[in-house]
């Protein structure tokens, strides 16, 4: 299955009551391993969590941790991006090169990087790390 039809799929199961706004997000890990995630909002607003954690939390419990693809998925007239903390979780994971595909369930789609999503991310390098 295309790694966009994984996103269509889990995106179903999204719990997202309060904006009712539902998205999924799938991953294709240097294993070839696909790990999948769902946003999963509560009552107490700030603690919902997105489909990109979700799936990253996925990909970390299953032993992978490089991202070698993503793909989200969201209703919209446009397809969303992902928010500031996910491009900062996705960057952990991945290279800048990586391919990022964002689509709507309507069929828009565009294709990005992690690189051009968040250009001079925070890094080990900045503490002088590697
Ligand atoms: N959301 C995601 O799951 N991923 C994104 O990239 C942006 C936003 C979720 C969070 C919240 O449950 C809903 O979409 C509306 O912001």
């Amino acid at each position: 299955m295309a790694l966009m039809d994984k996103a269509r799929e889990v995106r179903e199961n999204a719990y997202a009551p309060y904006s009712e706004f539902n998205v999924g997000a799938a991953i294709r890990a240097a294993s070839g391993a696909v790990y999948v995630g769902c946003n999963v909002e509560n009552v107490a607003y700030p603690e919902g969590t997105c489909a990109e954690a979700g799936a990253i939390a996925a990909m970390c419990a299953g032993g992978d941790k490089e991202i070698e693809e993503i793909a989200v998925i969201s209703s919209g007239p446009q397809p969303i991006t992902p928010c500031g903390g996910c491009r900062q979780k996705i960057s952990e994971f991945a290279a800048p090169s990586v391919k990022v595909t964002l689509a709507t369930t309507g069929g828009v789609t565009i294709e990005t990087t992690v690189g051009d999503l968040l250009p001079g991310a925070f890094s080990l390098s900045h503490m002088g790390e590697g």
